[in-house]
């Protein structure tokens, strides 16, 4: 989508990080935008920020995972600037570790903030993209998560989710105006690790990524300080906004998994070569 100027994008999970890094490069890229996240007192923060620099913005108030609230924030959107042409489905959490680490809370959390949010997402803005004939776009976070499985937690598995989805959806929707792009993050200076910060309520029972019930305190600190000196989150949104303006399937931030990636894909082609030149029976 070139030109962005004028045009008019949501983000969730604006109010921090990546989200919010997405929604300062496309604000000063003249793109009007709407930031939603579920932290009330951040989300003011944010909108303030922009606003200063007389970026045309403004700010709703959601619990993505809560599909009538994200109806809500569509309907603020449309009221505020009467069509939607970008949307960045964004607000993710890192609900719960890996095996023996399984709640049934940790696992409905997030697929709830990370898959479920991201499908209704495209479930209620897709047609209010289609409806204006001006083209729009999606941009789905992942994660390198959503291309490498360390374990068997419920990030990994809603970021595959994530991948599958936003894959589909632009075979899918190509064809009626939509480009969908799918954002798979490595290692970036968020709040990511202290997602339960944000928990609601009826998710009591989360295993966090504690030392006590997810990785182990090494592995966990390790993470916490590649994120603390990871990539700058408005460098990532100035790589989105690259995406958005020129329809990339793929936006990753840099290549330090790339090698793990090819090692997945040759460990799949040992797979099929296990079968190559036998006559399946029918
Ligand atoms: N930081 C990284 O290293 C990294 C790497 C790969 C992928 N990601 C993904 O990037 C996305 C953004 O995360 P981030 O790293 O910027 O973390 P962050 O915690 O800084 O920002 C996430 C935002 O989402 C909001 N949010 C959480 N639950 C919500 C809900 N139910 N409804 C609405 N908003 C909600 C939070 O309030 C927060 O503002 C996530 O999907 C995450 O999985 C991050």
């Amino acid at each position: 989508m070139k030109d962005l100027a004028g045009k008019v994008a949501f983000v969730t999970g604006a109010a921090s990080g990546i989200g919010l890094g997405v929604a300062t490069a496309l604000a000063q890229a003249g793109v009007k935008v709407m930031l939603c996240d579920i932290e009330q007192a951040a989300l003011a923060k944010a909108v303030e920020g922009l606003k200063l620099t007389n970026a045309d913005v403004d700010g709703v108030l959601a619990d993505v995972s809560l599909k009538s609230e994200l109806q809500a924030a569509a309907a603020a959107v449309i009221a505020r600037y009467g069509k939607v042409h970008i949307v960045v489905n964004n607000a993710g959490v890192t609900g719960g570790g890996g095996y023996g680490a399984w709640t049934d809370a940790s696992w409905n959390w997030t697929i709830g903030v990370n898959l479920m949010a991201v499908i209704w997402g495209v479930e209620i803005f897709g047609p209010l993209m289609e409806s204006h004939g001006e083209g729009g776009q999606f941009v789905n976070t992942a994660s390198i998560a959503g291309m490498i499985s360390g374990n068997g937690g419920p990030y990994n598995v809603t970021k595959y989710g994530v991948v599958a989805l936003s894959e589909g959806l632009r075979n899918e929707l190509g064809p009626r105006g939509i480009r969908v792009s799918v954002l798979c993050p490595g290692f970036i200076r968020t709040q990511i690790i202290d997602s339960t910060r944000n928990l609601p309520d009826r998710f009591a029972g989360v295993t966090d990524a504690s030392p006590a019930a997810g990785p182990a305190p090494e592995a966990l600190k390790m993470i916490r300080d590649r994120i603390a000196g990871g990539i700058d989150p408005l460098y990532v949104g100035e790589l989105v906004r690259e995406g958005v303006e020129n329809d990339w399937p793929y936006i990753f931030t840099d290549n330090e998994f790339e090698p793990f990636i090819e090692a997945r894909f040759a460990r799949i082609k040992e797979g099929f070569d296990q079968v190559r030149g036998r006559e399946p029976r029918r």
